[in-house]
């Protein structure tokens, strides 16, 4: 089987890449520069691959920068995966659509997939809508999950581990973690098992920040002092849902338990 990860330069995409490759599936990963998304031909450009399954996981993902330039936020979150969608129909092949947490608004979690969804940003729209488009291939799944780290950085354990002075951490954010090589897993059971819909996949249990940030730094023997922050002090562009923890019961249902962010971070720390 051929797998298209679109988004394949990314956070998730290069785990994903990797461990699909190390499962001897035969992988085309795409990343803006070689699929740019917001270009007209982008649907064009992906059926010339002739792909057997897609995994879109492409995003303008920074929230401050959607909610600065939300014209850019919809032309690749939306109208980008518009053109994933058009190019999954006439291949005539599934389709799985990674979104986020962040369709929800913070105040009922935690969040089953049946659940209304509610965003308070651009970034959180955008997604929606993009999710919208992907409904519309019937062997589509659509995956939310939250905070992902892992494998090759740029994420929360590097702001804390990495940067200099004290770490400001906004206190009152809770949502789970997620894995990116527990999902690449999971991103594998769902496509073998052909069962299509909506699932949610996090590592629990749900965190604060705060806690977060503690346990990275006692895991990796750190002292840093942490700062406490609220949204408002950090004057960040974007509403963030305070606790958008998402169920994963129907995923675990279906695939069995999804091991502790703990246990997770612990592997990822002594790799
Ligand atoms: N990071 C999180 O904590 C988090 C939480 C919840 C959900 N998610 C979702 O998880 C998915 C993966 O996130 P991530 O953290 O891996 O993202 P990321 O590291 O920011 O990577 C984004 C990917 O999208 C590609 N991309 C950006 N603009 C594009 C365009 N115009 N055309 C085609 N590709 C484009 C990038 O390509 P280049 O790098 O080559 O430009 C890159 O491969 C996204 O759908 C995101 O919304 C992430």
């Amino acid at each position: 089987m051929k797998i298209m990860i679109i988004g394949g330069s990314g956070r998730f995409g290069r785990v994903l890449n990797r461990i699909l490759q190390e499962e001897d599936y035969s992988t085309i990963s795409l990343g803006s520069k070689e699929l740019d998304l917001r270009e007209e031909g982008a649907s064009d450009e992906i059926i010339k691959h002739s792909p057997d399954f897609i995994i879109h996981a492409a995003a303008l993902s920074n929230v401050d920068e959607c909610e600065r330039d939300s014209k850019l936020a919809y032309r690749v979150n939306v109208y980008g995966t518009e053109r994933v969608v058009v190019a999954a129909d006439r291949l005539d092949v599934p389709l799985l659509y990674i979104s986020t947490d962040y369709v929800f608004n913070g105040e009922n979690p935690p969040y089953a997939e049946d659940d209304e969804p509610d965003p308070l940003s651009v970034y959180g729209k955008s997604k929606l809508d993009g999710e919208n488009f992907v409904r519309r291939i019937s062997s589509s799944i659509i995956l939310r999950v939250s905070w992902l780290f892992g494998p090759g950085g740029r994420d929360f354990i590097d702001f804390v581990l990495r940067g200099e002075g004290p770490i400001p951490v906004v206190s009152d954010h809770i949502s789970k973690p997620t894995c990116t090589v527990d999902l690449s897993y999971a991103v594998l059971n769902l496509i073998k098992s052909k069962k299509y819909g909506v699932y949610h996949f996090a590592n629990p249990p749900a965190v604060s920040r705060m806690e977060w940030a503690k346990t990275i730094l006692k895991m990796n023997k750190m002292d840093r002092i942490i700062r406490e922050v609220s949204w408002d002090d950090l004057g960040l562009p974007a509403r963030r849902p305070l606790n958008s923890s998402l169920s994963t019961l129907k995923y675990e249902k279906e695939f069995g338990r999804i091991k502790s962010w703990k246990v997770a971070l612990k592997e990822y720390s002594n790799e």
